[in-house]
Parts: structure tokens; sequence; C-alpha cells
């Protein structure tokens, strides 16, 4: 099993020494709770670095729900056995002043690709998100990163992020990892009761329909309407936005003239579940 380090002095102690030896160092930042989702990025790092660390840090900074941070699943038993398999060479679980310590007070804030979606939903949430991501990338010195597209505007931030602080580190994008019947695999659906666990694919059918009438010539915001009409009926609380956006900058488009993405925001049973697909 990998060493779990605690302190930002332990982990500066091993990576000082890859460093020394030009040895390439690939980071996964999660919040825990790992899924194959996850352990897809940490496959990825394996073969793409010499080295490879997987930090777990419930990030407080970036709730905008107070509820939403006390339930976030916690699971790091069995996530230490998950990452087991892989071989890698550190778990990263730093205690909140290793990230936070006294007195902090510098928030990392992305304009424009923050003002929309989740970023318009989720008030602070990505200054939380870039904040702690850029701390996680000084303190582990890492050349390479791994992020999902399952957060697709996540994804693009922290490469606008990386690119304007000069951060010398290679953001690699990796597809989404689903379940069986088409649901994103995310740690949120523990959170999913039995009966909502069996509605919640339907998110993933709808873009799916979506795409295929783009494809076929129908007009976008009729398939948009039928789709959420369709969610709505089926128990699906509040659609927050299901619309077509750039991969580059997320403008707002009415078709996929450009290389586009489908995004989708909804509620089920008290879980916001998210998601998004090429179109
Ligand atoms: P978390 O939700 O734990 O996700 C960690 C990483 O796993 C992110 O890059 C996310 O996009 C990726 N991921 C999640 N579900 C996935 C799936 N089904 N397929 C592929 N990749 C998936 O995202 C965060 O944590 C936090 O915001 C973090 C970046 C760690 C900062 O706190």
């Amino acid at each position: 099993t990998p060493p779990i380090l605690r302190t930002l002095p332990a982990l500066r102690a091993v990576t000082s020494e890859w460093q020394n030896a030009g040895e390439t160092i690939g980071v996964v930042p999660t919040m825990g709770a790992l899924h194959d989702g996850h352990l897809s990025l940490v496959k990825a790092a394996k073969e793409t670095c010499d080295r490879v660390i997987t930090t777990i840090f419930v990030n407080p900074k970036q709730f905008n729900n107070p509820d939403d941070l006390k339930n976030y699943p916690r699971t790091e038993e069995d996530d230490a056995r998950k990452l087991a398999r892989f071989n890698i060479d550190a778990v990263y679980v730093p205690d909140v002043d290793q990230i936070y310590p006294e007195g902090f007070s510098t928030t990392v804030s992305v304009s424009g690709l923050t003002d929309v979606m989740d970023g318009v939903m989720r008030p602070g949430h990505f200054d939380g998100v870039a904040t702690v991501v850029s701390k996680l990338f000084r303190q582990t010195s890492a050349t390479d990163t791994f992020f999902g597209e399952k957060d697709f505007q996540q994804l693009q931030i922290v490469r606008r992020m990386a690119r304007d602080l000069d951060i010398p580190i290679t953001v690699h994008g990796c597809p989404t990892i689903r379940e069986i019947d088409g649901l994103a695999m995310s740690s949120r659906n523990l959170l999913l009761s039995d009966r909502a666990r069996v509605k919640a694919p339907l998110l993933f059918e709808e873009m799916e329909n979506i795409v295929e009438g783009v494809q076929a010539g129908q007009e976008f915001v009729d398939l948009q309407e039928r789709a959420i009409n369709r969610l709505q009926n089926a128990g699906f609380n509040k659609v927050e936005y299901l619309e077509i956006r750039a991969n580059d900058d997320l403008r707002l488009l009415s078709a996929p003239t450009h290389p586009a993405r489908l995004f989708a925001a909804a509620w089920l049973a008290g879980v916001r579940l998210i998601d998004n697909i090429a179109i």
C-alpha cells in the first residue's frame, strides 16, 4: 500500500528526491469516495509519469452549501485499499491546516469561464476549486495532472488557471467513466436512494437523444424542451441547465457550429447530478 502523507513537510521530503532525480510527477486531485472514474485518472497518471501522487482533500472552500459539505461521503480506508492496486508512490491526505493555515487569505479566481453553468448555480465554488488546485499543484511540484471530463467546466478552469499563473504543469483531460446503465460515476451517486438511483440514468439517456436529434437535423430548442419535460415527468425536481456550449470558452451556442458539448445539471431526490457529452 502507498504511504499516506498528512503534512506538507512529509510530502516535500519525498517529492524533493524525485525532483532531484529528474523524475516526472503526476498528481490526481480528488475529494475521496473513490470510484472507477477517479481510478481511471490514476491509471492514466501511472502510464504517463515516473511518480504518481493521489490527493484526497474534501475542500471546505468549494462547498457553497454547508449540508453538502457535511454529507459528502468520506471513505478513507476503502480509498486506500482501492489505490493499493495501482502501485502509486504516495497518497496525500492533508489536514486542513496544511492547505489553509491560520490567517490564510488568498483566493484564486478565474473570470469568464466561471461566469456560466455551475459558476452561477454554485456561487464561490470555482474560486474554492481554483484556490485548492493551485495549492496542490505547488505543494506536490507535479509536472502533470489528470482531470476528468465529467467536470468539463472545472477542467477548462484549471487549464486557464495554470496557464495564467505560469504553473509549469501539463493538464490531461480524461474521458467520463459511466456505470453500465450510462449514469456518470460520481461520489454523490452514493447519496441517491434506491428509487432515485433507478431514475438517474435518464439524464444521460435524454442527453444522448438530443445529440442524435441534432445530428438528424432537428431543432435543438425543441429537443431541449421535450427532454426537460420528460425528466420532470420522471421525477427530476429541477433541470438547472441543459445547453450546448463551445469547448474552448464555454460560450452558449444555439447549435453545435463549433467543437461543442451538451451540458446538463439536474436535481433528483435532493442530489444534484451533472453530466456533459460531445455534440
Ligand atoms: P472529485 O469530485 O473527487 O473528482 C476528482 C477528479 O475525478 C476530477 O478531475 C473529476 O473530474 C474526476 N472524475 C469524477 N467522476 C469522474 C468520472 N465519472 N469519470 C472520469 N473522471 C471523473 O473534482 C473534484 O473532486 C474537486 O473539485 C477537486 C479537483 C479535487 C478540487 O477539490
